[in-house]
């Protein structure tokens, strides 16, 4: 950036409350927007009474997130001078592109989540227009520059998360983040291991290591239980975790190196989504229940201290009580520490909804409310047991 944008910024602070849904991949997403903000000079509110832009960083996983931001969205309804900027970023941004101002009329900017390095010159543009009638939208990004990793911004002062591959390549049939975040890309090993080494200067030695499928992590010679070693070695670093796995790219070897690592947190989230094979099939997942279940019990037996975590959908189109049985069995024998349970809800352009959404809404309660239930019987009891 030049000096004279540097110089009209200052003159021109504005005031942003950034509010993120979803994921962890979108929470570190509104520090990068927040770290790239307050590079240019403008200040962070903690609430949106009073500011001048209100950006929502969005999630399209299920059609419950959307409707909370149009919901949100439409609080804001001013117009004029008293008008606020309002974005709407990330993967709903993605998912609308520039059909979300016909959604929401009050919307100025649409941003995809491989366009948010674009948004200081898209508000620099809206905020010299004095009614803010603009509309501008960027989602045609494929790639994200390297440099936007690098703000030096993080929410906490103990805990980073650091992006380690963006998009997804595997296509699960009800999915809708390949769509929205692209398709699977590796960040350079050694611009991972320069941003954990700057956020353990500023004294962050608890690192999450992220992306949709970090098991899939290879970068030049350096795959996943590589990344991790390389980690695991740098100097001042206390702890450090990842999310998620995927059960097909994960075995023995990654547990071993897991084993091997003292920094490394015993944690693994692994989603099964479902517990038969047909529906797995259908899913498009790539494993069978008893590839699952042997992977888990295998992870216990390698890795002491092993915590095991999972999603589950229920209600998937065409699930019967059968398969759904199969779910609730795999559930009890598996034992996770900890499990999100979600009702299926067709994502528009995906594989699985071209398939009847065949499942009532009452009986996915229903199935919902019963895994719901059991896995809080096991987490109690895993609690007790470790006390
Ligand atoms: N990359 C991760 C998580 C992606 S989204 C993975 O592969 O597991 C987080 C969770 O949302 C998924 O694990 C899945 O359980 C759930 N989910 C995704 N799409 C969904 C849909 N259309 N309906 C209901 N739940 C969904
Ligand atoms: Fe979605 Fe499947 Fe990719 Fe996870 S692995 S983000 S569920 S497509
Ligand atoms: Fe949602 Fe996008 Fe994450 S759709 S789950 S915020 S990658």
């Amino acid at each position: 950036m030049n000096l004279k944008n540097k110089f009209y910024m200052k003159k021109d602070m504005k005031k942003v409350f950034l509010r993120s849904f979803g994921c962890q991949m979108n929470s570190r997403d509104a520090e990068i927007i927040a770290g790239l903000l307050k590079a240019q000079g403008y200040r962070l509110a903690a609430k949106p009474e009073g500011v001048d832009i209100i950006l929502f960083v969005t999630c399209s996983v299920r059609q419950h997130a959307e409707d909370k931001v149009w919901s949100q969205i439409g609080r804001y309804k001013d117009t004029g001078p008293r008008k606020k900027i309002i974005g709407l970023i990330g993967c709903m941004a993605q998912h609308y592109k520039e059909k979300a101002f016909s959604r929401a009329a009050n919307v100025d900017l649409v941003v995809g989540p491989n366009d948010i390095d674009k948004i200081p010159s898209i508000l620099k543009k809206l905020s010299g227009k004095k009614l803010f009638e603009t509309k501008i939208w960027e989602t045609d990004g494929l790639a994200r520059p390297a440099h936007m990793y690098h703000t030096g911004f993080y929410a906490d002062k103990a805990h980073a998360s650091v992006v380690i591959s963006e998009g997804c390549s595997n296509f699960c049939s009800y999915c809708v983040v390949p769509y929205v975040r692209g398709v699977l890309r590796h960040r350079q090993h050694k611009d991972i291991l320069e941003e954990i080494t700057e956020a353990v200067a500023g004294g962050l030695t608890d690192i999450t290591l992220l992306g949709q499928n970090v098991n899939a992590y290879r970068q030049g010679n350096v795959d996943f239980a590589g990344l991790l070693e390389l980690v695991n070695n740098i100097e001042g670093l206390k702890s450090f975790d990842f999310v998620t796995s995927h059960p097909k790219d994960t075995s023995g070897q990654l547990f071993k190196a897991m084993a091997g690592l003292d920094k490394l947190k015993k944690y693994l989230h692994l989603p099964v989504q479902s517990g038969a094979d047909r529906i797995l099939a259908l899913m498009n997942r790539g494993y069978t229940r008893r590839f699952y279940l042997e992977l888990a019990d295998k992870y216990r037996k390698i890795v002491p201290g092993a915590v095991l975590t999972t999603d589950i959908i229920v209600g998937f189109p065409t699930e019967t009580q059968e398969d759904f049985r199969q779910t609730y069995e795999l559930v009890k024998e598996a034992q996770f520490d900890a499990a999100f349970i979600f009702k299926y809800s067709p994502r528009p352009g995906t594989a699985a909804a071209k398939i009847d959404d065949d499942v009532s809404r009452q009986e996915k309660e229903r199935r919902h409310k019963l895994i719901l239930d059991l896995q809080k019987d096991i987490s109690k009891r895993k609690k007790c047991v470790k006390k």
